[in-house]
């Protein structure tokens, strides 16, 4: 196990000082927020302490939750002085310098600059649904360094599930990128060719995603994985299942799946009813691994960040995920490396 743990950490590692990367995803996240805000005019009225109620009935404010959140950020910052229960500024808020991270591709610095022109619009309960516009790109190349592939190598070679064979399922496969990346694994494993295949099943909650993730799978497999088109077409029958649906309602029997491989997903959905269900549909002695970034390693302001989309419910906390998995029949759960890659046995 330990040998497991290590291999993971080498692919995280390969990301390089990912707290330095938090850091500075962060530092973006909150300089656009404090742009926005001060447009807004907050610290202007809190130039005199306000009440959270006073600041919600100034500007119209609806989701108390999401307001608090923002106030809990900004005084854990000292941007606010919270005094008795009000808020109000220390002088004068400077801006931030807004300095996209180079995690950070351009399409996604640009998307989340646009994003944060609407957390007052969010304020007042109106969500954004961006996933239209993720469809420019994949989250492999909205995000440098190879991240996503790093995190998906380390979650399987933290779990080992290149070694079982059955049926698998990529809960939350976005544009399939990552879908097509573990098809190849198998391939090259020869899991097709076997008598005891691996049949993989994809699903996606956005249609559109589901339908590129179809579409743009085996050029995604020869691009990523250097495999003829011709091989890769031969086996037409091995290619993936691609559903789209809910991670919350999960469309499948019990006990459907072998392995249950989910990735940075869970924050963007009810994480407990995602998580059970994916248990749910997972045979006893199946795998359920992947990974997702767990509180603290998502720091607030990328949590707010991601509360402005519809559906979503933001960061969890590992405990809170330990227990779930057990709660729903988990006979071992483990996790490694701060971003979280997780390994559960039913
Ligand atoms: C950050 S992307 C990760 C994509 C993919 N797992 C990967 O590693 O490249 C999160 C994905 O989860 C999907 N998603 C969000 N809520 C969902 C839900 N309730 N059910 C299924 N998918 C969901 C989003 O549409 C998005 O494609």
């Amino acid at each position: 196990m330990m040998l497991k743990k290590a291999a993971a950490w080498r692919e995280i590692m390969k990301l390089g000082g990912m707290r330095k990367r938090s850091k500075e995803v962060r530092s973006y996240y909150r300089a656009l927020s404090v742009k926005s805000l001060r447009k807004e005019g907050w610290f202007d009225f809190m130039t005199i302490p306000r009440s959270i109620e006073e600041i919600a009935d100034h500007f119209g404010y609806v989701d108390m939750e999401f307001l608090r959140k923002y106030l809990e950020a900004y005084s854990n910052d000292k941007i606010l002085i919270k005094e008795e229960g009000k808020y109000r500024t220390n002088g004068i808020v400077e801006d931030f310098p807004a300095i996209p991270p180079d995690l950070f591709g351009p399409g996604l610095a640009q998307l989340t600059a646009d994003a944060a022109n609407n957390i007052p619009q969010r304020l007042k309960g109106n969500h954004i649904t961006f996933h239209d516009e993720m469809n420019v790109f994949n989250w492999d190349d909205a995000l440098s360094m190879k991240m996503y592939e790093c995190l998906r190598m380390a979650a399987f070679k933290f779990s080992d599930a290149l070694s079982r064979r059955g049926t698998f399922i990529d809960v939350g496969c976005g544009s399939g990128v990552g879908t097509a990346a573990i098809w190849g694994y198998y391939y090259k494993k020869g899991a097709f060719k076997s008598g005891d295949p691996v049949k993989i099943y994809a699903l996606e909650h956005d249609p559109n995603l589901k339908r590129i993730a179809e579409e743009e799978f085996a050029s995604y497999v020869s691009r990523l994985h250097g495999i003829d088109r011709t091989a890769i077409d031969s086996l037409s029958e091995h290619h993936p299942i691609f559903v789209q649906g809910n991670a919350e309602e999960l469309p499948f029997e019990d006990e459907f799946f072998d392995m249950v491989y989910t990735s940075q997903v869970l924050h963007w959905c009810d994480a407990e009813k995602a998580t059970k269900e994916m248990m749910r549909i997972l045979k006893p002695g199946g795998l359920f691994f992947g990974t997702e970034a767990f509180y603290p390693m998502m720091d607030q302001y990328t949590e707010l960040y991601i509360l402005m989309n519809e559906g979503a419910y933001g960061a969890i906390m590992k405990e809170d995920f330990m227990r779930w998995v057990r709660e729903a029949g988990a006979t071992s759960v483990d996790s490694a490396t701060p971003v979280g890659v997780f390994k559960v046995l039913k």
